[in-house]
């Protein structure tokens, strides 16, 4: 069983699908682990480092070759993976709804794709889901990169000279990242309060100490959808949605979006009208500028500014974070292959459940139900 790691080939991908930690714990299993040379730059983890923890670290096209299992963060080119054996596993993220051409060509290479991104959220599963652990990170940076650009403090400071305003922080979307959002905004003790369209998320905002912003008395508030993710919501909630959230922005100093729906582009959060609305100095970060944004006008990987308001998002946001991200996105592909690691075989099996919601690809065919539906 050899399994490889390529050095990301993403523009701005600064993250590494193994770390030395991983390393030795797949090769205790008995996997030979071979890692290209610079794999790990973009995350502070030298070549030495990989070599140390038992890796053979190689020049790209003799990492891959022979190759049973390829680890990547986001899913390389399989014109890349020529020298992988027939049928070998890639598991990574693969973007599957934006990315069809790219599975095709997985299914064409005759590789077969694991898609990271659709590890089901059940619990035996959750030390897997990558989403989480990047969203995570994500919802952290968003907070420190908002207080970055901000020309003014989050605590409320009182000084010889005067007192210092808490910053207001709204968070909008109130998933994995949202809430970590809230938990960081109230650690550097800016006033927060958050919203989502699911009301389960009411309670959770409230434990951290957060005030929820919510429309009542609407039909279909409940906004859950399966898995516990949002469905698109009526037009009658959107419109009163839109009333809540405009009055409450204005009061804004900081803006947090988080909001995405599985499959469709990101829901609009933010008007020009609404951003116009806001103080000069204000901050708006979108984490889903590359699922299409959330906010009027943001642009990924830019600082636009906007009636005196900034709005600010990274295509990547886990990435700028890439040694946690790294490290947590590893264990992730760890706890997967191992959970299923059969000794005789000395490599995975997967089971019906997991092995069905992450394989998208396989025997030359495109297999997931989420894609050929
Ligand atoms: P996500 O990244 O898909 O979306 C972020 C948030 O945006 C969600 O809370 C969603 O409800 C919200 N949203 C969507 N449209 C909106 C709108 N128009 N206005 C305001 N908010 C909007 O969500 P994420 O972080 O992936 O979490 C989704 C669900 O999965 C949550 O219920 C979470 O608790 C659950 N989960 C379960 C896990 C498990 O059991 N293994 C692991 C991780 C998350």
């Amino acid at each position: 069983m050899r399994i490889a790691i390529l050095k990301e080939r993403a523009p701005g991908e600064s993250r590494v699908a193994a770390t030395p930690e991983t390393v030795r714990k797949f090769a205790a299993l008995g996997a030979i682990m071979a890692v290209e040379q610079g794999a790990g730059e973009g995350a502070s983890i030298p070549d030495a480092a990989f070599a140390e923890a038992g890796a053979e670290v190689l020049a790209a096209e003799r990492a891959v070759a022979g190759a049973d299992i390829v680890l990547g963060v986001q899913a390389p080119d399989p014109a890349a993976l020529a020298g992988a054996k027939p049928g070998a596993w890639v598991a990574a993220t693969f973007d599957p709804f934006r990315e069809g051409e790219r599975v095709q060509a997985y299914a064409g290479a005759g590789l077969e794709a694991l898609a990271m991104e659709f590890m089901p959220r059940i619990t035996r599963a959750q030390s897997m889901d990558v989403l989480s652990s990047q969203s995570n990170l994500a919802g952290y940076k968003a907070v420190i990169a908002s207080a970055d650009e901000y020309g003014r403090a989050f605590p409320m400071m009182m000084t010889a000279a005067g007192t210092v305003q808490a910053a207001k922080v709204f968070v909008m979307g109130v998933g994995v990242a949202g809430l970590q959002a809230i938990a960081t905004a109230k650690r550097l003790g800016a006033q927060v309060s958050a919203t989502d369209v699911r009301s389960a998320t009411k309670e959770q905002i409230q434990s951290l100490g957060a005030k929820p912003i919510f429309v009542e008395n609407v039909a279909g508030i409940e906004g859950e959808g399966s898995g516990g993710y949002a469905t698109e919501m009526s037009e009658e909630y959107r419109k009163a949605q839109a009333e809540l959230v405009s009055a409450h922005i204005a009061k804004q100093d900081i803006v947090i979006t988080t909001a995405l729906i599985p499959g469709r582009a990101a829901p609009r959060l933010v008007s020009d009208a609404q951003i116009a609305s806001m103080k000069p100095g204000s901050v708006i970060f979108d984490l889903a500028v590359s699922q299409g944004g959330n906010v009027e006008g943001s642009v990924a990987d830019e600082t636009v500014e906007k009636h005196g308001v900034k709005i600010v998002g990274y295509a990547n946001t886990a990435g700028h974070l890439a040694a946690d991200a790294s490290a947590l996105y590893s264990r992730n592909l760890y706890n997967f292959l191992s959970a299923f690691w059969d000794k005789e075989a000395g490599r995975p099996v997967l089971d019906e459940e997991i092995g069905n919601a992450v394989r998208l690809t396989q025997g030359g065919k495109v297999v997931n139900e989420r894609l050929v539906a």
